[in-house]
C-alpha cells in the first residue's frame, strides 16, 4: 500500500501548470459513446478516474487510442451496452455511460452505483429525467436496465441541482426527438465544457452555464476534437497549500474565471491573489485569517474545496464556521486533522476550526479524494513528520501531486 511522507514547515514557491479537469474529462470521455466517428479528446489527466472510463467504454466495445494527455475514441462497434458492477463500484461516474448508451442504442444496463464515504448519493433523478423522456427503467439485479425506442424530448425540472445528472440528460437529449428543457440545471463550468464538446459534434444546445439549458435533439452526431478544461478543484488546492504554508506559487494554464469564489475566501483569509488571463499567482504573509464559508452549488463555494479550506483553518487566526450543504458525510477528514492536533467541532453540517498556531506531524489515513487533499496541506504545515496512508484516493484526482508540490519545495516522497 503506497503513502506519502512529508515533512511540514516549508512555505511552496514556484510555478505549477494546472492539469485538465476530472470532472469535465469523464462526461466528455463518455460523450464519445453518443457517435459513430471519433471523438478526439486533448488536454486529458493522467488519472485513476480516467484509466477507469477509458477502460469502462473499451469493454463496451470503443476503440481507444491512448497517449499521455489524449485520447481518440471511436464508438462504431459498440457491441455491449453494459456497465459492470466492478468498474461502477471503483467509480460512481460510469453512471454517466447511461443517458449517451440509452439514448444512441436504445438499451444501456449500468450498475447501480451504492453509497460512497461522503454521502447516500442517489441516482433518482438521472432515472427520473430518463423515465420523462420516455425511458423504460427498471432495476434488475442490481443494474439500472434502460430501454427506449428513440428518447422524446421532454421539459425536465431537477428539484435539487445535480452535476452528473445534467451532465447525463444533456446528453441523452442530444439525439432525443425534439426538444428538451432542462430547468434547474448545474451551471458547473465542466457541464458548460461538455456542453462545447457536444455542440463541437454537431448537437444543437444552449443556455449551458444557466440554470435552465435547452438542447434540440438531431439524428445523429459527428467526430470532433476537443479540448478538456484546466481543474479548477486542482488549481484551488495548490492556491490552499500555497497560503497554508505562507508561500508564493503562480499557477499556470489556470481557470481564473471559473475559481471567483475560491479567490475571494483566499483574500478574505489574508493572501494576495493576482489573476491574468490564464494565470493565477498567491503570495500569503505571516498567519493567514480565519474564513468562514459555506458550499453550495456553482457559483457557490465548491464542496469538492471545502475539506482544503478547513485544513487552512486549522493554523489560521481566529475561529471559522465551515458549513457543508452538498453531502450529508464530507467531513471524513476533521476526525484525522484532530490527529493532527487540530481543534474542530462538529455540530450537523457545520464544522467549528479553531486556529491553532502549528499541527504536529502523525500518521493518518485518507478516507476520499478532497479529504485526502486537505491531509496533504495539513502535513505541509505540520511540525516533523506526516505519513499520509491509503493515497490511491488522492490519485483518483490528482496527477504526480507528489512530484508538483516537491517542484515547489515541499518535502514529500511517495514511500511503500
Ligand atoms: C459531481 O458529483 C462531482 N463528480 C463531485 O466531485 C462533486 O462533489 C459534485 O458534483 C458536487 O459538485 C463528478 O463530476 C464526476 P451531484 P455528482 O449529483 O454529480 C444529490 C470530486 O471530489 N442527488 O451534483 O455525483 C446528491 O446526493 C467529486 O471530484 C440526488 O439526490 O454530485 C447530492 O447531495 C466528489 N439525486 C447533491 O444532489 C440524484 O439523482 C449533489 O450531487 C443526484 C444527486
Amino acid at each position: 500500500m503506497q503513502k506519502l511522507s512529508i515533512h511540514g514547515g516549508v512555505p511552496l514557491s514556484g510555478e505549477v501548470r494546472v492539469a485538465g479537469a476530472k470532472n469535465a474529462a469523464l462526461p466528455i470521455l463518455a460523450a464519445s459513446l453518443l457517435s459513430a466517428a471519433p471523438l478526439r479528446v486533448a488536454n486529458v489527466p493522467n488519472l485513476n478516474d480516467v484509466r477507469t472510463m477509458i477502460e469502462l467504454l473499451k469493454r463496451m466495445g470503443v476503440k481507444a487510442k491512448v497517449q499521455p494527455h489524449a485520447v481518440e475514441l471511436d464508438a462504431s462497434s459498440v457491441d455491449e451496452p453494459v456497465a459492470p458492477y466492478e468498474l461502477v463500484k471503483t467509480m460512481r461516474a460510469s453512471i454517466l455511460a447511461l443517458g449517451p448508451l440509452t439514448a444512441r442504442f436504445g438499451e444501456a444496463r449500468v450498475s447501480l452505483p451504492g453509497g460512497c464515504a461522503i454521502g447516500e448519493r442517489p441516482v433518482d433523478l438521472h432515472i427520473k429525467g430518463l423515465e420523462a423522456m420516455g425511458a423504460k427503467i427498471a432495476i434488475e439485479a442490481g443494474y439500472i436496465h434502460a430501454t427506449a425506442k428513440r428518447l422524446q424530448g421532454a421539459r425536465i425540472f431537477m428539484d435539487t441541482v445535480t452535476v452528473t445528472g445534467t451532465e447525463n440528460l444533456m446528453m441523452a437529449a442530444c439525439l432525443a426527438q425534439g426538444e428538451t428543457v432542462l430547468e434547474n440545471a448545474a451551471r458547473e463550468p465542466e457541464v458548460v465544457d461538455l456542453a462545447r464538446c457536444l455542440i463541437a459534434m454537431g448537437a444543437r444546445i444552449r443556455g449551458e452555464g444557466t440554470d435552465v439549458i435547452v438542447i434540440e435533439g438531431v439524428h445523429k452526431l459527428h467526430g470532433a476534437e476537443h479540448a478538456v478544461m484546466p481543474d479548477r478543484i486542482e488549481a484551488g488546492t495548490f492556491l490552499a497549500a500555497a497560503a497554508a504554508t505562507r508561500g508564493h506559487v503562480r499557477l499556470a494554464e489556470a481557470p481564473v474565471a471559473s475559481l471567483d469564489a475560491v479567490i475571494d475566501k483566499l483574500r478574505e483569509a489574508g493572501a494576495t491573489v493576482k489573476t491574468a488571463a490564464r494565470s493565477i499567482e498567491i503570495s500569503m504573509r505571516g498567519r493567514p485569517r480565519a474564513v468562514g464559508l459555506r458550499t453550495a452549488p456553482y457559483p457557490g463555494f465548491p464542496t469538492d474545496m471545502q475539506a482544503q479550506f478547513i485544513a487552512l483553518n486549522c493554523v489560521a487566526e481566529g475561529t471559522a464556521f465551515v458549513t457543508e450543504t452538498i453531502f450529508e458525510n464530507r467531513f471524513m477528514h476533521v476526525q484525522e486533522l484532530r490527529r493532527l492536533g487540530a481543534h474542530i467541532e462538529v455540530e450537523g453540517n457545520t464544522a467549528m476550526v479553531q486556529g491553532i498556531e502549528s499541527l504536529a506531524g502523525a500518521t493518518v489515513m485518507a478516507t476520499d479524494l478532497r479529504a485526502s487533499a486537505s491531509l496533504v496541506i495539513a502535513a505541509l504545515v505540520a511540525t516533523g513528520e506526516t505519513v499520509v496512508d491509503r493515497i490511491y484516493h488522492l490519485d483518483r484526482g490528482y496527477e504526480k501531486i507528489e512530484a508538483r508540490l516537491a517542484e515547489l519545495g515541499a518535502r514529500i516522497a511517495r514511500v511503500s
